[in-house]
């Protein structure tokens, strides 16, 4: 359990994060303080269709739209349908490491290229008085110490907090998070700070709190869908019925894919990449393989409903 001053932030992940998966969240699990929606983008010159119906879609308060900007103006077109939907959070991503991001000029490229971020960062305080701002990004491109050459430029921006996930690029999502160099950035940073990455456990996050009290909270991805339970667990509550509010989860999102999407196969795939996450647990591997194999939307519930009655028996 961790003091209630330290926020719990639900990290954003493209495909999985979605408007259902976190409304079903919020109501089954909870126990976080902001969701984050899945970077909205513009590929194109156009935004892409699925990150609007996501914001449309949209019922929760705690929810903070996240953009991902290569420029100024990009960044002022981007908010135009979160400044319209009401909302008056916006996360700004300069840390996604995806090649085909990071090659035309945004996320993590954006530390590689002071300038770019100058402009986006200028662009933020242009509008600050819309909305309120926050920042995630990284250590760096191929460097734990590349956020010293931009270290001055965020703190003189306006923003409500900047979120740290502890590695460069380079590394994607593998590899040790570098905690000497995050200790650094604590120390530089004059904005409230979160901290982020591979935190599975109650202990791995009483660990970072006990390292850096002085922090604003933890954003937490990949472990809370592990362990959705995990930020009820922080908190100290009483815990729901694991089984049944995880079952309840789970046909929640399937049954909204099963609404949204017309080919059986195309629903089959959204699920499949949860059981990533969902299940690790080797003695499972039989039925995971064949959640794996479904090739459409009525394989996938057979394959889903034995996997998920086998986790119930244990
Ligand atoms: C499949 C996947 C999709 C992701 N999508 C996003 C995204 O849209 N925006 C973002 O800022 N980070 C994204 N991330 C990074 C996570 O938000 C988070 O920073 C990272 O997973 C480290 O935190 P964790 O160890 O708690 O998962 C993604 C990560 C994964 C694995």
């Amino acid at each position: 359990m961790i003091d209630n001053k330290y926020e719990v932030h639900f990290a954003p992940l493209q495909g999985l994060t979605d408007a259902s998966f976190r409304r079903l969240h919020a109501q089954l699990f909870g126990g976080v303080d902001f969701y984050y929606t899945p970077f909205i983008r513009i590929e194109r010159g156009l935004f892409r269709k699925r990150d609007l119906r996501d914001l449309t879609e949209e019922t929760l308060d705690n929810v903070v739209p996240q953009v991902l900007p290569g420029s100024a103006a990009e960044l002022q077109r981007l908010c135009e349908p979160v400044f319209a939907k009401g909302l008056k959070r916006v996360d700004v991503n300069i840390g996604c490491p995806f090649p085909p991001v990071m090659a035309h000029g945004r996320g993590a490229a954006l530390i590689n290229n002071p300038d770019t971020l100058l402009d986006v960062l200028d662009g933020i305080a242009k509008i600050s008085a819309e909305a309120e701002f926050s920042l995630k990004m990284r250590l760096g491109y191929d460097s734990p110490d590349q956020w010293k050459d931009v270290i001055d430029a965020i703190n003189s921006t306006p923003l409500r907090h900047v979120t740290m996930h502890a590695r460069i690029a380079k590394q994607q999502y593998r590899g040790e998070c570098d905690l000497e160099a995050f200790g650094q950035f604590a120390q530089a940073c004059k904005h409230p700070l979160i901290y982020n990455g591979d935190l599975l456990t109650t202990a791995d996050v009483q660990n970072i709190l006990d390292r850096w009290p002085g922090l604003r909270g933890i954003m937490i991805g990949r472990g809370l869908l592990a362990d959705m339970a995990l930020a009820r667990k922080l908190r100290g509550d009483t815990l729901p019925d694991f089984t049944t509010a995880f079952q309840q989860l789970h046909d929640g999102i399937f049954a909204d894919a099963q609404a949204r999407m017309t080919e059986p196969r195309q629903v089959a795939e959204h699920m499949k990449p949860y059981w990533d996450y969902f299940c690790q647990d080797d003695q499972f591997r039989r039925e995971l393989k064949a959640v794996r194999k479904s090739r459409n939307a009525d394989q996938y519930e057979a394959a889903a409903a034995a996997l998920i009655a086998r986790m119930a028996r244990g």
